[in-house]
């Protein structure tokens, strides 16, 4: 299971990034791991009883299952926001909290590769389409409806690999929608790709997409244990622990079935 830490993991305040995103909690901290090692990472406080620590915690590890570029340490951890405090301003909000529950990720060297989200748009851009990790993200999104794959949740390193960040809005039907009095406006790669692709171009891209389907069983399979355990260790009550979990695996057992995702798209591999 992924780690959970204790709030004397989080070491120190390392800064404020440029870029925070909607997050406005989001700060650098030098976070220890269970075995001593220490990673520098970004830390986004989750407000009490949204499902964020979930899916963050879900979608990073069912990345890696599926062997796509991801940072390479993540947890979820108590920070100190009395600590926190001497560093950074926190609204009122937190003010009657002690310590939240964050999650945090380590740094990727890398850079979103436009700021705004017409990326394929462009010439420079329209390569990203062709990498086997961006049909790869693009495979994961629309099996695990994450509906925020916004271009600055995707950031391209040096080596010219896509790493995917920020899977908090995974599972939207199931976990957020309707219950938080805000709607996410769907952002999708596969969206993107048949705007701004021709249709040859986009049949190849989703011929590539389907191929990671078959994928997606073995990295359920593989996580399956550790997805459970967390659920049962986030949310007290085991009977609602009970129900949450029964709904996630079905839904993401059922879409990870192997032809499920070309059908989908319409498309056979
Ligand atoms: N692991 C990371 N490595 C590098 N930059 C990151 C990382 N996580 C977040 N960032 C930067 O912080 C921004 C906001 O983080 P993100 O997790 O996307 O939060 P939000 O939910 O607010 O969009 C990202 O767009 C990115 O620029
Ligand atoms: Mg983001």
């Amino acid at each position: 299971m992924i780690d959970i830490l204790s709030s004397a993991s989080w070491r120190e305040f390392r800064g404020e990034p440029n870029n925070k995103g909607m997050n406005l909690t989001t700060h650098l901290a030098s976070v220890e791991d269970a075995s001593g090692k220490l990673h520098n990472c970004y830390v986004k406080l989750c407000p009490q009883n949204w499902p964020s620590p979930i899916t963050e915690a879900i979608g990073w590890q069912l990345i890696r299952a599926l062997n796509l570029p991801a940072p390479d340490f993540a947890a979820l951890i108590m920070v100190p926001l009395d600590r926190l405090r001497h560093s950074m301003k926190l609204d009122q909000h937190w003010l009657n909290h002690s310590e939240a529950l964050a999650f945090c990720v380590s740094e990727v060297n890398g850079k979103p590769i436009t700021n705004s989200w017409s990326w394929l748009a462009t010439l420079r851009q329209k390569g990203a389409y062709k990498k086997y990790e961006v049909a790869g993200i693009c495979a994961f999104d629309y099996w695990v409806n994450n509906k925020d794959r916004n271009t600055g949740n995707l950031l391209l390193k040096q080596n010219g690999e896509q790493v995917a960040i920020d899977n908090e809005y995974i599972l939207y039907d199931q976990l957020w929608k309707g219950r938080f009095g805000f709607e996410i406006i769907e952002k999708t790669i596969l969206v993107e790709a048949k705007n701004h692709l021709n249709i040859k171009e986009f049949n190849k891209f989703k011929l590539a997409v389907a191929s990671h389907g078959k994928n997606h069983a073995s990295a359920m399979n593989a996580t399956r244990g550790d997805l459970s355990a967390l659920i049962f260790t986030l949310i007290p009550d085991a009977g609602s622990a009970q129900s949450i979990w029964d709904a996630i695996d079905g839904f993401l057992t059922a879409r990870a079935e192997i032809n499920w995702l070309s059908n989908e798209l319409g498309v056979i591999v």
